[in-house]
C-alpha cells in the first residue's frame, strides 16, 4: 500500500464551508482535493493500492485527519467538488481518537501528523531532497505540505525522515504526487 499524507495548514476542521467556496473560506481545501485526485485516479480506473491522508489544521478544532482509501472508495468522481463533498461529510461527523467511517473508503479521526509519524515510517517529498531516481528502495509512505512550507514545528518533527525530490522545479503538491506515482509505475513495470 502506498500512502500520501498532505498537511493542510489552514484547512477548516468543522465542515462548515460552502461547496462553492472550498478554495476560499474553507482554507484552501481545493489543494487537498487535488491531492486526493492525484493519489487515487488513473484515466479509467482507481489506484486501489493507494491511500491519501489529509491533515486539517485550520479552525475551529485542529487537528483532524481524513483518510481516503483507494481499496474501498466509492462515489468519488475526478472533479474537485466531488472530493470536497466527501471531505465536508467527514468533517461534519463527530470524530474521536480512532478512524470512523464517513462514507465508503472515507474515514476521519481527531489527530494529526504527529500520530501518523508514530504509526509508520515516512519519506518526505521535498524539493531539496535526494533525487528519487537515484534511490534504490522507494518508501511506501510520503508526507507533503500544501501550498505553504512545512512549519518550524513540523520541520523538527520530520528532521529524521529521509527527504526525496521528484525534480529540480518546485511543484504543486498534487503534481509532485503524480510524478512520484509515475516513478513507481515505471519501476513496477520494468521501464527503468
Ligand atoms: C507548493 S509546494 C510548498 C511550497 C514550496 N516549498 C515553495 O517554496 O513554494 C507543495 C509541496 O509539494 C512537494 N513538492 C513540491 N515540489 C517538489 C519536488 N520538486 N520534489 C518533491 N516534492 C516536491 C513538497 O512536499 C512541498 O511541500
Amino acid at each position: 500500500m502506498i500512502s500520501f499524507t498532505i498537511i493542510g495548514h489552514t484547512a477548516r476542521t468543522d465542515g462548515a464551508f460552502s461547496l462553492d467556496d472550498f478554495a476560499g473560506g474553507a482554507g484552501r481545501i481545493d489543494v487537498l482535493c487535488r491531492c486526493v485526485n492525484a493519489s487515487l485516479f488513473l484515466s479509467h480506473e482507481l489506484r486501489r493500492d493507494v491511500e491519501c491522508n489529509l491533515v486539517f489544521l485550520g479552525q475551529p478544532s485542529p487537528p483532524k485527519t481524513v483518510k481516503f482509501s483507494g481499496r474501498t472508495i466509492r462515489s468519488l468522481n475526478p472533479d474537485e467538488r466531488s472530493a470536497a463533498t466527501l471531505i465536508k461529510k467527514a468533517l461534519l461527523l463527530p470524530s474521536g481518537s480512532e478512524f470512523r467511517d464517513a462514507a465508503p473508503g472515507v474515514s476521519v479521526r481527531k489527530s494529526g501528523v504527529e500520530r501518523l509519524l508514530q504509526e509508520g515510517s515516512y519519506g518526505v517529498l521535498d524539493e531539496h531532497g535526494v533525487d528519487i531516481r537515484k534511490v534504490e528502495q522507494i518508501p511506501q509512505s510520503f508526507l507533503l505540505s500544501d501550498h505553504t512550507n512545512f512549519t518550524l514545528g513540523e520541520e523538527s518533527l520530520i528532521s529524521d525522515c529521509p527527504k526525496y525530490s521528484v525534480g529540480p522545479a518546485i511543484l504543486h503538491a498534487d503534481h509532485a504526487i503524480t510524478v512520484l506515482l509515475n516513478e513507481l509505475d515505471r519501476r513496477s513495470r520494468g521501464w527503468n
